[in-house]
């Protein structure tokens, strides 16, 4: 480290930001990057940090990959925009293509691209509503499905995200996930059997008809939510319960796709193949790009024109994105996601025995967390503790973030290219963190 965190030139343009930017767009750490390569970012002030929050899980390939650089760089030469709903163009064919293909799913399938993951999740919703021509979407309590007005609707957190914003797109209902740790109906897996799933029939009768329900939305691994990952055999039986009542099943991955879970997609970890799949976050590399990928069939029950948008599908995107596809093809990034997983256990475990705010260690593959809580008894969110720990892991060269309903969990989604060497080094910042905020409270009062 340089100069203290955060240096001079952040603290100036944290100024500036606050007089030039709403409020309403909050920041983790008050640093202002100057550049970034694979796990690493450097601050204006020089200051560097390993990067276990990779831009919210898009860079799981790695900061700048030289090969993402070099095929944006090639298509800057070409053209940068001219919309694909005007002139088309071959680089969003071809991803598409590749999208179909390594999709779970051996149907036939179709993708086209949108901006955002919030905007793929309205995409999705709008597919499904007009191919079942039916109103209702089922979502899960702790699911976050982004920031756009139906997104927010099957969205479940209220503050910040959805206090004050109200009124949502109607015909959005929510159930239980499978959130073992706290699990809604008090029972324990495997002895519940899954009630959690099964207990849609229930919801089929007490609050919304099957037949008026187009779609089930999940996240397999759910992202802010808290990096919740259900049992292995629940999407089987939930996705077995919406085939029987004509309801489809959208996944949306776009946390937990692109190699996060030791699988390309965690549907693949869970075996079900999604009627629709979403897709966003690392497929584009460091780019703004989302994916909507389903059967063929239900893809084109939109009629022409139902579907599309100015930017969508931008070519520098689609240009980084198949570079990105190369790279996992190239590249043995999905189990190095599963061995960073279980290096991350192995530590987080030992954490476990020895500090009791450690309440739950849990993940799938790469997408790993840890959920803080005030005693393992109550289970009372930890939410000041979990602050102090990502603010002493920025001040220490650590950058991290948090999830969860209760905002007391911290998740791993480091860029998988990231060596074990560095790996280490982020966690003992980590462990010591953890050290600090419990068991040195006089140091806890320095940390505001
Ligand atoms: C599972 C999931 N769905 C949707 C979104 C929204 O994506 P975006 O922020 O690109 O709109 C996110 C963002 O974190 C997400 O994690």
């Amino acid at each position: 480290m340089n100069t203290p965190i955060p240096g001079p030139k952040s603290m100036a343009l944290s100024e500036r930001r606050a007089k030039a930017v709403p409020r309403g767009l909050s920041h983790g750490t008050p640093i202002y990057v100057a550049k970034a390569e694979d796990a690493w970012l450097e601050d204006v002030d020089g200051n560097r940090y390993l990067d276990f929050a990779g831009g919210i899980g898009c860079l799981n390939v790695g900061h700048r990959r030289d090969e993402v650089v070099n095929a944006v760089r090639d298509q800057l030469d070409k053209f940068l925009h001219t919309c694909v709903q005007v002139t088309p163009y071959e680089g969003y064919v071809r991803l598409a293509e590749r999208m179909n293909e390594i999709t779970p799913g051996k149907f036939p399938k179709k993708t086209f691209f949108v901006n955002s993951g919030a905007e793929a999740v309205e995409n999705a919703v709008k597919i499904a509503r007009a191919y079942t021509k039916r109103p209702g979407i089922i979502a899960f309590e702790d699911a976050f499905h982004g920031r756009t007005m139906m997104a927010l609707a099957l969205t479940s957190k209220t503050h910040p995200y959805k206090a004050g914003f109200a009124p949502f797109p109607s015909d959005v209902y929510r159930v239980p996930f499978a959130y073992c740790y706290r699990c809604s109906y008090n029972l324990k897996y495997p002895s519940c059997d899954l009630y959690c799933a099964r207990h849609l029939e229930d919801t089929f009768k007490r609050v919304v008809a099957n037949e008026e329900v187009a779609a089930v939305i999940a996240e397999p691994v759910m992202g802010e939510g808290g990096f919740i990952a259900p049992p292995l055999d629940y999407f089987k039986v939930l996705v077995d319960l919406c085939h029987q009542h004509g309801i489809l099943f959208i996944a949306d991955e776009v946390q937990s796709g692109f190699g996060r879970t030791g699988a390309m997609f965690a549907s693949e970890r869970y075996g079900i193949e999604p009627d629709i799949l979403v897709t966003a976050k690392s497929l584009g590399g460091g780019l703004p790009l989302a994916a909507i990928t389903g059967q063929a069939e239900i893809m084109d029950a939109p009629a022409p024109g139902g579907l599309g948008g100015t930017f969508a599908g931008n070519p520098l995107s689609c240009a980084a994105a198949l570079a990105v596809l190369d790279l996992f093809e190239r590249e043995n990034l999905l189990s190095r996601a599963n061995e960073l997983g279980d290096r991350f256990q192995r530590r987080a475990r030992e954490w476990q025995g020895r500090w009791p705010i450690i309440g739950d260690v849990r993940g799938l593959g790469g997408m790993q967390a840890i959920e803080l809580v005030q005693s393992t008894e109550t289970k009372v969110p930890a939410a000041e503790e979990t602050r102090k720990i990502t603010q002493y892991c920025y001040e220490h060269g650590l950058i991290t973030i948090t999830a969860g309903s209760y905002s007391n969990v911290i998740r791993i989604l480091v860029p998988l290219v990231v060596t074990n060497d560095q790996l280490d080094e982020g966690l003992d910042v980590l462990e010591s963190a953890i050290a600090t905020v419990c068991d040195r409270k006089d140091a806890v009062v320095e940390l505001v």
